[in-house]
């Protein structure tokens, strides 16, 4: 079993390499985001979801880690999880550890993409043309760094403590940072 957390500011590439990863290393994916888009798509929560995802906040606890327990335990027999923007704020990890417990899993890495502010609102800019995401706006991208900085960025303390956190330089092409990522988790 090999559990990791992909962390980082937003637009940093955290999604795409979970991706890269989840194929590679035959993993389970599970970005909190991505549940939410599709909760908001289909569900009955969309209305609310939707609200705190425009105003770049983050969304109730209560809500998302209902949802990411659900994905965890429908793939309890897989070869492990790659967790993508999950968690956010220390209720969350600390939730995270509790349920990886109980499945008798414990997080192996949390892999810390580092990108400057900047080059990150450049890529969410970019993808904001063609993503349909009501998020990638100037505006809204300015209040997802804030609630960063804020709510999700106090959490590394929390994971070096533990000695999980590995730093990934997230400014080289996509194909290179798949490479360096591979490289710390064959160590
Ligand atoms: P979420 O969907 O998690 O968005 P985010 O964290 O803001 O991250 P992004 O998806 O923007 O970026 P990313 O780091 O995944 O980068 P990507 O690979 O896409 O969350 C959205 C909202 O949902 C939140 O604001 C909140 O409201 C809510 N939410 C989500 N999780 C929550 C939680 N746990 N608790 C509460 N609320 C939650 O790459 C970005 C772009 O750059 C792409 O176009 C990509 O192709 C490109 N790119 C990637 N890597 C490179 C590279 N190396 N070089 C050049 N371009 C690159």
């Amino acid at each position: 079993m090999l559990n990791i957390v992909i962390f980082g500011p937003p637009g940093a590439g955290k999604g795409t390499q979970a991706e890269l990863i989840a194929n590679e290393l035959k993993l389970i994916h599970i970005s909190s985001g991505d549940l939410l888009r599709q909760e908001l798509a289909n569900g009955d929560l969309g209305q609310e979801i939707k609200k705190y995802q425009d105003a770049g906040e983050l969304v109730p606890d209560s809500l998302v880690i209902k949802m990411v327990e659900k994905a965890i335990a429908q793939n309890l027999d897989k070869p492990g999880f790659i967790f993508d923007g999950y968690p956010r704020n220390l209720n969350q990890a600390v939730s995270l550890d509790t349920v990886l417990k109980t499945g008798r899993l414990e997080l192996n890495a949390v892999l810390n993409l580092e990108l400057d502010e900047q080059e990150a609102v450049n890529r969410i800019i970019l993808r904001g043309q063609t993503s349909g995401r009501s998020d990638d706006n100037e505006e809204t991208i300015k209040a997802r760094f804030q609630t960063y900085q804020e709510k999700t960025l106090p959490l590394l303390d929390y994971y070096r403590r533990q000695n999980l956190l590995v730093n990934i330089d997230g400014r080289p092409t996509i194909s290179e940072v798949t490479k360096q990522i591979m490289k710390i988790l064959k160590k």
